[in-house]
């Protein structure tokens, strides 16, 4: 039985929220193995949108296990209006658990990021000012965090918290003159959400663990992208988690060889959110014409995201670091009615051509874009229900995108909904499930 990893390939936003619920729906166990609130996965059905940031995507399939596993950096504030968000739409939550070693976003973590990006002023990150960062970062650090499991131990919690306290209080009065956090508050505050997410709270190793022993179906649920992977993207300006495959095995206690496909996430165009280099990006009226289109705007901050053309040596790379077996190329109706599409096959670095991303990322602060340009598609594409009824351009565009990743593309997307999901002759091979 599968167990299959989903992993963005750009820069988050590929859409993978869709890709997992199509998948769950098939699927006995669905995981998410890393970031936290900062990720927005929008499922989209019955006329219904549901944006997660924490909870799998897996959830509205009632008989789907959904483990958030170790690796995730939780905020209990925000994970409790997410489960009562779902609630009130019906959402069975019953299947839902948490692990007892992820960590907690606590609130002098949000503090220090804002303070942090504030004063970097026109050097910051553009993070989501979720915690994420200041959260991992105490993960790194060890006697400063705080993980689920404390969370709902009081006993625990009083004895940790006072001087993890002390010490921020200090850097938020010292480095950045802010008003120190009171302890009793922040315990009181602990206590109210400790309450509510008790009964989710618990061991997903071993749940995990039985279910791969048992060949249970497994979806894998990624967050982000590679190229903010905290290792392998453009670092800095990356999240402080393990997006690309690999982070799968981290942040769940599965091992490799208990992992059979990989599924990379690609949007037909690309996009990021927050700063960074983008070698690809467009500027002026053809951003904002193709923001419009693809309604870019991120589903946890609302922040515009910035909007370019494909960029193949980012896609090689994250086919290679994420080992991926097939692809999903996403939003293929959003480009539709463009005379052109171009492919970034190169960059230009100090007059010397890069077909392979530079392991020293800054380089991509210089790369001039060197691209093909091939005839784009017309009309309304979003009704699609196979190959067939797409035209011969797009074909050529799929064509080109197996080239450039060097594995077949499994769905092409044509739509937000999941009947706007079409496999491919290679999807079928691979995913028989979803022909049924
Ligand atoms: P952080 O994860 O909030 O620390 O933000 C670090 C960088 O990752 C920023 O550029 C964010 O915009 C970006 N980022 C974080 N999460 C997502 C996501 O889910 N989609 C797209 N970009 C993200």
């Amino acid at each position: 039985m599968p167990a299959i990893v989903v992993v963005g390939m750009q820069w988050g936003d590929e859409a993978k929220g869709k890709i997992v619920d199509v998948l769950s729906r098939h699927m006995d166990v669905c995981v998410r193995y890393n970031g936290g609130p900062n990720a927005g996965h929008k499922v989209v059905f019955d006329g219904q949108t549901h944006v997660h940031h924490v909870i799998p995507a897996g959830i509205h399939n009632p008989g789907t296990l959904c483990l958030v596993c170790d690796g995730l950096v939780i905020d209990p504030k925000e994970l409790s209006v997410e489960i009562d968000g779902l609630r009130k739409r019906g959402v069975r939550l019953d299947n839902l658990h948490i692990s007892q070693s992820a960590h907690v976003i606590m609130p002098w973590h949000k503090m220090v990021e804002r303070a942090e990006e504030t004063k970097l002023a026109e050097g910051k990150i553009g993070t989501t000012l979720r915690g994420i960062g200041p959260c991992y970062a105490d993960k790194a650090r060890r006697w400063s965090a705080v993980r689920m499991g404390d969370l709902v131990n009081l006993d625990v919690l009083r004895t940790k918290v006072p001087p993890i306290l002390q010490h921020y209080n200090a850097m938020l009065a010292c480095v950045y003159g802010a008003e120190p956090l009171e302890l009793d508050a922040v315990l009181a505050e602990c206590e109210t959400y400790a309450k509510e997410l008790a009964p989710y709270i618990g061991d997903t190793q071993a749940l995990l663990q039985d279910a791969v022993d048992a060949g249970k179906r497994t979806v894998f649920e990624g967050s982000q992208g590679t190229m903010l992977d905290l290792d392998q993207g453009t670092f800095p300006f990356v999240s402080s988690s393990h997006p690309i495959a690999g982070g799968a095995c981290l942040g769940t206690g599965v091992g490799p060889r208990d992992i059979n496909e990989v599924i990379g996430v690609v949007k037909a165009y690309t996009s990021r959110v927050g700063e960074g280099p983008f070698p690809t990006e467009l500027h002026g009226d053809a951003a904002s014409n193709l923001r419009e289109k693809g309604r870019e705007y991120g589903s946890t901050t609302g922040r515009p995201r910035r909007v370019g053309w494909l960029d193949a040596p980012c896609l090689s790379f994250a086919a290679r670091v994420n080992s991926v077996s097939a692809i999903t190329l996403q939003s293929v109706d959003v480009l539709s009615d463009f005379p052109t599409v171009k492919i970034c096959r190169a960059y230009r670095i100090n007059g010397k051509e890069y077909t392979r991303l530079p392991s020293d990322r800054s380089l991509l602060n210089l790369a001039e874009p060197v691209f093909e340009e091939f005839e784009g598609w017309t009309g309304d594409i979003t009704g699609a229900k196979s190959m067939a009824d797409l035209p011969a351009s797009l074909h050529s565009y799929v064509a080109t995108v197996e080239k450039v990743v060097s594995a077949p593309v499994a769905i092409v997307s044509v739509g937000p909904g999941r009947d706007q999901t079409i496999l491919t002759d290679a999807g079928k091979k691979l995913l028989p499930f979803l022909s049924v």
